[in-house]
């Protein structure tokens, strides 16, 4: 397995699940099982490299196994896991950081930061190798890995499993890379989110248009619902042939079975004072529902009281489980990205970290306002944004965070003038000249005017 080093090895960061192409993830999965084979068996893999991990929020187990899987390797670790005891306390950036510790410091960087499209800022200032340890609520792509890899050992596959997804599902970072890697393996979704957790609009839609994975129900869910009360989900499927499974009732929600129940914790710490009293608990009776018989129960961790204790011992706990394979999957990846061993699978067509189509456009302002570019990154960042191809009015989605805003006004920066999007005007407008605005407001606060009919 092991190949010679590669001389120059290609800047992998992992910021999105989609970083990762599905073939990548399941050459990763193998090499996951070799490491595991013989935890002990490869301090040479990685002798003489450090990693860095940077944690600006708190961590345990995200942190301890990648340090974990850095040792194993046998390479070294340094590790900031206070905000308060680094320089971000005295004001510096995070692009400052990872300029300074990516180098001579650190072969590979690992953050974790409050702020979403954190991780694409880090990737981006760093000249080496960058992984998302969870940004704000955007994603936690390792998690997932670690989840999609717990999930394969225990069904044999992916494909065509039914996951519910319960709790927390708008703040949740690992629900959201989590459901994206999901549809893309062609597994079933169900949604049960604590009612105003919903999965974000922004994240339906992508599932919808990036995989075809549509939202057949709308109703709000609640776990007694798998004991078969007349409980509600929100049913999204695949519109792909394996669908046409044989379905029985769950709730008002049909599924052939339940493969998992991922449960998550409320985050707290990304709310804004919302209440979550009665917030949904996996007990052994919910656990006895009979579509519930074969469903493996998963959580990230740390769990609050999601998941009764008297569960802990039951064979399709697997919880624990996912947390211990954290360690070989995390090795299978920094392995990779640093050239250590190399996969046949091809990456994903859109890995890049260039900078997108429509950098630095005039008026536009990424929407989310928990994105980076409109918090610490006020300072120093270039908004920046990728275009959807093929939408109309254009979308245009954050380089950093991916919240997606319609271009409804365009504007020519020559003559000052603004136009809607679908004027005729607009084609004549030179495309390094344009200005992108999602309001009247905006394109007139950016000084540009509506040319009378
Ligand atoms: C998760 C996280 O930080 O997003 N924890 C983890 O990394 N295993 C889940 C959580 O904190 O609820």
């Amino acid at each position: 397995m092991m190949a010679a080093p590669m001389a120059e090895p290609v800047k992998r960061d992992l910021v999105s699940i989609e970083d990762l192409s599905t073939a990548e993830i399941l050459e990763l999965f193998q090499h996951a099982d070799e490491f595991r084979s013989n935890l002990h068996g490869w301090s040479d893999v990685c002798r003489g490299t450090i990693m860095a991990t940077l944690f600006f929020e708190p961590s345990t187990r995200t942190r301890l196994s990648f340090e974990s899987a850095m040792l194993r390797l046998g390479g070294g670790v340094i590790t900031a896991a206070d905000a308060e005891s680094t320089s971000r306390a005295k004001g510096e950036s995070l692009a400052d950081t990872v300029r300074v510790v990516g180098g001579s410091y650190a072969d590979i960087l690992v953050v974790r930061h409050p702020e979403d499209g954190a991780a694409r800022v880090a990737a981006r200032y760093a000249t080496v190798p960058v992984v998302n340890g969870g940004d704000g609520a955007h994603e936690h792509p390792t998690q997932t890995l670690c989840d999609l890899y717990t999930l394969w050992k225990e069904k044999g596959r992916l494909e065509g499993l039914e996951v519910v997804l319960c709790g927390d599902l708008r703040y949740s970072r690992t629900i959201h890379s989590f459901c994206y890697a999901l549809a893309r393996f062609g597994a079933n979704i169900v949604t049960m989110p604590y009612p105003g957790f919903e999965l974000p609009d922004y994240v339906l839609q992508r599932l919808r248009r990036d995989y075809g994975v549509q939202a057949a129900t709308a109703s709000v869910g609640d776990l007694p619902g798998l004991a078969g009360s007349s409980n509600t989900a929100a049913y999204l499927t695949a519109s792909r042939p394996h669908q046409l499974a044989l379905f029985t009732k769950l709730g008002n929600v049909e599924v052939s079975r339940i493969d998992a129940i991922y449960m998550t914790r409320a985050q707290r710490e990304r709310h804004d004072g919302e209440d979550t009293k009665d917030y949904p608990r996996l007990t052994r009776s919910t656990m006895g529902a009979a579509a519930a018989k074969d469903a493996r129960v998963m959580h990230p961790l740390p769990r609050v009281d999601e998941i009764s204790y008297e569960l802990d011992d039951d064979p399709r706990s697997v919880y624990f489980r996912q947390a211990e394979l954290g360690v070989p999957m995390r090795m299978a990846l920094m392995a990779y990205q640093l050239g250590k061993i190399q996969l046949e699978a091809p990456p994903p067509p859109l890995f890049s970290v260039a900078p997108g189509d429509a950098s630095g456009v005039l008026g536009l302002r990424c929407r989310n306002e928990r994105c980076i570019t409109n918090n610490e990154g006020v300072r120093y960042l270039v908004r920046d944004f990728r275009v959807r191809p093929d939408t109309t009015p254009m979308v245009l989605a954050c380089a950093y965070c991916e919240r997606e805003v319609e271009a409804r006004f365009i504007g020519d920066t020559a003559s000052r003038s603004v136009y809607e999007h679908n004027a005729r005007q607009v084609r004549e407008i030179r495309k390094e000249c344009r200005a992108y605005f999602a309001t009247e407001d905006q394109a007139r606060a950016a000084g540009f005017t509506f040319p009378s009919a």
